[in-house]
């Protein structure tokens, strides 16, 4: 193993991360999640997530630095999450980022959380394919990008206009009575289901562009469930979830082989804690493989937030020559997908 050693730290969320990478070989990926701590308001609480981020960070880089067999001063480069996420959790890492830089001497790369999430497939899978169709599903974004080169250009192609997919299986799940996150609840549920037994509809499926709805899906769950308990019929949870499940992959894959085939790209990466999704991973083979695509999707640990996405985004974009960031680069709650890294 050679090239730099960068040290990733990501806390956009609910997950405090840290990645050591050396060159884009994985040494080790530390989470500390305060989901646990979020679950019982059905959904992230912003000062909770930061002072989880304060608590775990240090304990967390020395969980990674120990797990690598590495000490700090080996540490080349360090990268962080500088946005989007919630703003004061991002601080923290921002911070922290800054702190280590200054104390190493060494230099910052304050980066894109959802570029990470492509540029982590790059430690499983080899170096991205240029150009790349990117499908980015998370708890806060559901975006289509064509990917010239994730270091040079990013180009938007389509995005949620209400809901973001992960956002959708979280209420569904809430409806449902499953916990929360309810991403991997719903997965587990629909394995016993029937994705036919009803017919959920497909929010912008054939409109001709590559944004995507959700909200008017959940909305069809909650009057779908909502008949059923006023007639005292009970709720067939693994069929509804299996339903809901297939109206949202459904969409996700179609409009993902659409922009591929639209765009004359033969690579597809598919990023973003949704894409852990069992189903998605299954229909987007299927569909890829009918249409003459190859897909890459990182396993599905890399898939939701983690330290070591942002390391190999860092390790990247130091490998490339970029200058990195100032100590005065801000966190950016609502940094665009187009702005890789904070210059
Ligand atoms: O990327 P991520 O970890 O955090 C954000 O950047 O938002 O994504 C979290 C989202 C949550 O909404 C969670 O329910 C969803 O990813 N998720 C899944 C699965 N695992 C996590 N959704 C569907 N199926 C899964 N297996
Ligand atoms: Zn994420």
């Amino acid at each position: 193993m050679s090239g730099p050693l960068v040290l990733g730290i990501e806390t956009s969320c609910d997950e405090t991360g840290v990645g050591l990478v050396r060159g884009q070989d994985l040494l080790a990926d530390a989470v500390a999640s305060s989901v646990a701590e979020h679950a019982r308001f059905g959904g992230i609480v912003p000062e909770v997530a930061s002072r989880a981020h304060l608590e775990a960070m240090q304990p967390t880089v020395q969980r990674a630095l120990d797990g690598a067999g590495v000490r700090l001063r080996d540490v080349d480069a360090i990268a962080v999450t500088a946005g989007p996420g919630l703003a004061g959790a991002l601080q923290v890492g921002v911070c922290a980022a800054k702190a280590y830089s200054l104390a190493l001497g060494k230099p910052l790369y304050a980066v894109n959380h959802l570029a990470a999430h492509i540029a982590v497939d790059q430690l499983e899978h080899g170096p991205l394919p240029r150009p790349a169709v990117a499908l980015l599903v998370s708890g806060g974004h559901s975006s289509l990008l064509l990917v010239p080169d994730l270091a040079g250009e990013v180009v938007p192609l389509g995005q949620t206009i209400d809901d973001a997919a992960g956002e959708a299986y979280d209420k569904v799940a809430r409806l449902l009575g499953l916990p929360f996150p309810g991403g991997p609840p719903i997965d587990a549920a629909a394995v016993s289901g029937n994705a036919a037994a009803i017919s959920f509809p497909r929010g912008k499926y054939r409109d001709g562009s590559y944004d995507f709805s959700f909200s008017g899906l959940k909305t069809s769950v909650a009057r779908w469930i909502e008949a059923r308990q006023r007639s005292g019929e009970h709720v067939p949870v693994a069929d509804v979830a299996a339903s809901f499940q297939e109206a949202v992959v459904d969409v996700l894959t179609r409009k993902a082989v659409d922009a591929c085939r639209d765009h004359g790209v033969g690579h597809l990466i598919i990023g973003g804690g949704v894409a852990a999704n069992s189903r998605l991973r299954a229909l987007a083979a299927e569909r890829c493989a009918a249409a003459g695509v190859a897909v890459r999707v990182p396993r599905p640990g890399l898939c939701t937030d983690n330290g070591a996405m942002v390391a190999a985004l860092g390790a990247e974009l130091l490998a490339r020559g970029m200058p990195p960031s100032p100590l005065t680069a801000p966190a950016d709650s609502s940094l665009p997908v187009t702005s890789v890294l904070v210059g």
